[in-house]
């Protein structure tokens, strides 16, 4: 079922964005070669606490995985393309790093995600995390009114193939509202002017993940929440909740 929400709802949505953003920002601010993922977490946990907000993240339990999410971020680095449950790891140099956050405010949810380098990074992961920022401005472009869902798909997809990237399967945008995983979903490729047409109110996660090797498969890790590249080649990811609206796309979780 798919659910438009109201402006003071939007209100509220952006509330949750900003604590997010702030989030995501303090840590990658704070992450730095020797740091732990686990030191990541915690910090992202006190940005949540200290704005009085809910994390999205730690608890939730899809049917698909085999544990509650125990993090409040997602830390996936390299190969691991989403879903990295912070560990002790320490980051190295050249790591490549995509940061998952999500907040609710009032049971309204933000949900967001960056990537970048740690220390002296390689010019492919530049133009991996740069082509990945490129593909969600071009996806939150397309989230006009009267415009359709294809037409965003389609936006963020032609732009990982141009440069020759891999996409992850099955995997791809959500709705967001009073669940951070509402219908409807979002597909990272897509046929320009095909799927429902978007109506001012629909809030979007969009999030494109890139794959650097090419192929499009994935595997889960051990832990039943990671998914890594089946080549071992790196990836990235990006994500913005944003809503649909008379005026054109809101993005909720810009800082
Ligand atoms: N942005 C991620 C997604 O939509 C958030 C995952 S939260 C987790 O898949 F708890 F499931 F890891
Ligand atoms: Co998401």
């Amino acid at each position: 079922m798919i659910t438009l929400m109201s402006s003071t709802e939007l209100e509220t949505m952006r509330e949750a964005g900003r604590v997010v953003a702030k989030a995501l920002d303090t840590v990658r601010q704070k992450a730095a070669v020797g740091v732990s993922l686990l030191e990541l977490d915690e910090i992202a946990a006190a940005v949540i606490d200290d704005a009085g907000a809910t994390s999205s993240f730690r608890g939730y339990h899809p049917g698909h995985a085999p544990t509650p999410y125990p993090g409040v971020i997602c830390s996936s680095v390299n190969d691991a393309v989403v879903h990295g449950i912070p560990n002790g790891y320490r980051l190295q140099d050249g790591d490549l790093v995509s940061i998952d956050c999500g907040a609710s405010v009032d049971g309204l949810h933000g949900d967001s995600a960056v990537s970048f380098v740690v220390g002296e990074a390689r010019p492919d992961d530049l133009e991996l995390v740069d082509t990945t920022e490129r593909a969600l401005r071009a996806g939150i472009d397309a989230l006009q009114p009267g415009a359709r869902m294809g037409d965003v798909s389609h936006a963020i997809g032609v732009i990982g193939r141009a440069a020759g990237y891999g996409l992850l399967e099955n995997h791809g945008g959500h709705g967001v509202g009073r669940a951070m995983h509402q219908d409807p979903f979002v597909p990272n490729e897509g046929r320009a002017g095909r799927g429902m047409r978007l109506r001012p109110g629909l809030v979007l996660a969009l999030e494109p993940m890139f794959l650097a090797g090419g192929r499009d498969g994935y595997r889960v890790a051990g832990d039943g929440w990671t998914l890594r590249t089946l080549d071992g080649s790196r990836a990235a990811h990006a994500e913005h909740t944003v809503a649909v609206t008379e005026d054109g796309p809101l993005m909720l979780t810009a800082p």
